[in-house]
């Protein structure tokens, strides 16, 4: 399986934090945004991948991840030249995709915690149909929201309901079998003038290939697409590295675990690291045993 990390847009609602800077690149805690979300596809298995972005920004994009051999992985990058939609990731991305299937997150997406592992590299395992990820929220009203049956199965999907029929909002992680480039290349933007995301999914829901992956208690899943959403996620973040002194998405260390790159590798990374605590934590996990 592929991966596409979606991290375009305009970043309005942030501005004027990002009228000069990518709002996936700005730091939630001690990291760049975009590492989070580039963790979440690691964790999975995922080694390629395609980052999605506005023409000004991808120089920056590059300059921060470069082709991802560092880690183990294989990087490409392709510009979305306007916002045209989450769907329009598909149509970007079909000669990167090749009939393989795809897991695709969003850039501002941040996804944390106990059993995530399991479920990532599950719905790594999707060779047709779809499988979304959903979450329980307070107030579903600002995301997809999605209905389910008693036995879990999908039974209705809307994007931003005024009157949400459930309490499960679509997580920005998506996992679909190679004929998704042909749903996006079918869709008509909607009311807003939007490829959406929603519109595939209601695709599969029709079809009866939408699985829903539901998050327990134990995951957060922050979306760092607010001023207050960015603060929560920068807290979170600190509290349990404070707490455990594990980090969250280190790529280094999540390259080294998943075995893309050994022992050895870890720790010429660290070296070449601007010294600071992170260089630190990640020469220590090349130290130990
Ligand atoms: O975060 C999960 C939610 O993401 C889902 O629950 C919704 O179903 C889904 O539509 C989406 O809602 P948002 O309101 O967060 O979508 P937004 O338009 O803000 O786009 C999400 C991210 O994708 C944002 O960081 C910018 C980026 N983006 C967006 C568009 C429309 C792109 O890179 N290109 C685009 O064309």
């Amino acid at each position: 399986m592929k991966g596409i990390l979606l991290a375009g847009g305009h970043g309005t609602r942030l501005h004027p934090a990002t009228v000069a800077v990518s709002k996936q690149l700005l730091p939630v805690y001690d990291k760049p945004m975009v590492y989070y979300p580039l963790s979440t596809l690691m964790l999975a298995g995922i080694r390629d991948v395609l980052v999605i972005s506005t023409p000004e920004a991808l120089p920056s994009f590059r300059h921060l991840l470069g082709d991802g051999s560092q880690w183990g992985i294989a990087l490409s990058y392709r510009q979305q030249d306007e916002p045209r939609g989450l769907a329009d990731a598909f149509r970007i991305g079909a000669d990167f995709l090749d009939g393989s299937p795809v897991m695709m997150i969003l850039g501002d997406n941040v996804l944390y915690g106990s059993g995530l592992s399991n479920q990532l590299q599950r719905a790594a395992t999707v060779t047709d149909g779809a499988r979304i990820f959903a979450y329980p929220v307070r107030d579903p009203r600002r995301y997809g929201v999605v209905e389910v049956d008693a036995d879990g199965r999908a039974v209705g999907i809307e994007e931003k309901p005024a009157a949400p029929r459930s309490n499960l909002a679509v997580a920005g992680l998506y996992a679909y079998g190679p004929d998704v480039v042909d749903v996006a290349a079918d869709l008509k933007p909607s009311a807003r003038g939007e490829l959406e995301i929603t519109d595939v999914n209601r695709h599969y829901l029709e079809v009866g290939t939408l699985e829903v992956e539901v998050m327990g208690r134990g995951v957060a899943w922050l979306d760092a697409g607010t001023h207050e959403s960015l603060l929560d996620a920068s807290a979170f973040v600190h509290s349990v590295q404070a707490r455990q002194g594990l980090m969250i998405a280190c790529p280094e260390e999540i390259a080294y675990r998943q075995g893309f790159i050994d022992r050895a590798d870890l720790a010429a990374l660290g070296e070449r690291l601007a010294p600071n605590a992170y260089r630190d934590y990640v020469l220590a996990l090349a130290a130990s045993s």
